[in-house]
């Protein structure tokens, strides 16, 4: 082995001590620290010939990455949907990678990491209050558990036009009904050569995000025989507004179509009792994404995909190593290398098992209507403000608002905001919504309190006199 290996190898007590102190020192002082960095600086070297060995390493990251590195894991980081990480999940995350499973198989690999993974589903499950029809797993975000969901329902599209698309490729064009869809669902499309162009937009009811229910029943009617992809929105990103969940279940029992929806954080609501009816009828559904790393607090990378345990050939069909005799015959055992785009997958259920276990339904759904309370409080300020209006009602955690003065609204709003950010104590990011440009923020975070709402209004009326 290599000298310094060897010796960091030796070392690996005082290292992992070392560690501790760091993360220690990063996480009580996170609600000090800057949440952005305009002009950040970094010190990059080269590659050493003989290595640096881990505690000049550490150093070397300290002095030259560590200022730079934000509180995006804070309490007033807002811009996105960006989750925390609870101290479970920390430890969690650790452990993934000192354990470093290589989590593929339920059987046969010696070790207990699908079995968790498969566990944490039907924990996730019981979170959301969905049934046991669902299975799922874990994949690196909602980008890739919307593409994992709709590379199934492409499957069963190619089935029920007779072929195989796993085997033969995309024979004809695929029918993909939408109304606001998240942009890494049309990603997914390109991705899976479907084409982003090639989806059917349904109109939105006014002043809304979500379908004209009316307008895409009476678009499917034509062909009432057709099949086709319907993916719905369970929180739309810039006003977290919901598809009407119950009546596209009841178009189930009249049409044949393959129903996914996005609900990589309005998935959450369901762990509010005064809020799942926005998600009722959507255990009708083929394929769902939630993304942990959002309202889940866990660190990133962390998403599932729920699909019904009905359609677990046709996902084995999908993602199969079919010319790989060493690694068994797909369809008679289940392994998760055949059961998603990965092969190779880190231990990635298990800083969520540790969240879970550690803080339970009742913590997890105190989150969820904290940060709802939260979104309320700052919205309720916005709407009582001189220069601030709402954009559209506070549904759920996120605020979209944006500034009463209509004149250049697009350069002012740019401006603000690069100011706002630049101060470093709260972070947010622009959307436009129904053409008017604005400020989006999403609470998403269980630090996050009332004070730091109060920080947030005091910053955005100083930062709009300092740059209007
Ligand atoms: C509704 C929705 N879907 C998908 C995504 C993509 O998530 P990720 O960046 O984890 O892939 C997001 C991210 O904000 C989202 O809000």
């Amino acid at each position: 082995m290599n000298a310094i290996l060897q010796n960091d190898l030796n070392n690996i007590s005082a290292i992992l001590e070392s560690v501790k102190d760091l993360s220690n020192t990063y996480l009580e002082n996170i609600q000090g620290r800057a949440t952005s960095k305009s002009n950040a600086e970094f010190k990059l070297s080269a590659l050493p010939q003989t290595g640096l060995g881990y505690v000049a390493t550490q150093q070397l990251f300290e002095e030259g990455f560590l200022d730079n590195i934000v509180a995006s894991s804070g309490p007033r980081y807002w811009g996105f949907v960006t989750g925390g990480t609870t101290p479970a999940a920390i430890a969690g995350d650790w452990l993934a990678a000192v354990f470093d499973q290589n989590t593929q198989s339920e059987k046969g690999n010696g070790d207990v990491s699908a079995k968790l993974e498969l566990h944490t589903i039907k924990l996730l499950l019981q979170l959301f209050e969905l049934p046991e029809v669902f299975m799922g797993a874990f994949v690196t975000g909602a980008t890739m558990s919307n593409f994992t969901g709709l590379a199934v329902a492409r499957q069963w599209y190619g089935k029920q036009k007779g072929y195989d698309v796993a085997i033969e490729g995309i024979k004809s064009s695929i029918k993909i009904y939408t109304a606001v869809p998240h942009s890494s669902a049309i990603k997914s499309l390109a991705m899976l050569g479907i084409g982003s162009s090639n989806v059917i937009m349904i109109p939105t009811l006014p002043e809304r995000e979500c379908m004209d229910t009316k307008a895409f029943e009476y678009m499917i009617s034509e062909h009432p025989q057709e099949p086709f992809i319907l993916i719905a929105s369970g929180g739309t990103v810039n006003t977290v507004d919901f598809d009407d969940m119950q009546f596209i279940a009841s178009l189930k029992r009249k049409y044949h179509f393959w129903w996914h929806i996005d609900a990589a954080f309005g998935g959450f609501a369901a762990c509010a009792p005064a809020y799942k009816n926005l998600l009722k009828g959507w255990e009708l559904a083929d394929s769902i994404t939630v993304d942990n790393h959002k309202w889940l607090n866990v660190p990133y990378d962390s998403a599932v995909i729920f699909t019904r345990k009905e359609h677990a050939m046709l996902q084995v069909q999908t993602f199969q190593n079919s010319n790989a005799p060493y690694l068994g015959d797909p369809l008679q055992n289940f392994t998760y290398l055949n059961y998603v785009p990965e092969n190779s997958r880190r231990f990635r259920a298990l800083p969520a098992w540790f969240t879970l276990m550690a803080y339970g339904k009742d913590g997890h759904r105190q989150i969820v209507e904290h940060n709802i309370s939260l979104a309320q409080q700052l919205g309720e300020a916005l709407e009582n403000s001189s220069y601030f209006k709402l954009a559209a009602p506070v549904r759920l955690n996120t605020v979209c608002f944006t500034i009463k003065d209509t004149n250049n609204a697009k350069e002012k709003i740019a401006t603000l905001l690069n100011e706002l950010n630049k101060r470093g104590k709260v972070f947010m990011t622009p959307t436009v919504y129904k053409s008017q440009f604005c400020i989006r923020a999403a609470f998403v975070n269980y630090r996050t309190t009332t004070e730091d709402v109060q920080i947030a209004i005091t910053e955005l009326k100083e930062v709009y006199e300092l740059t209007k």
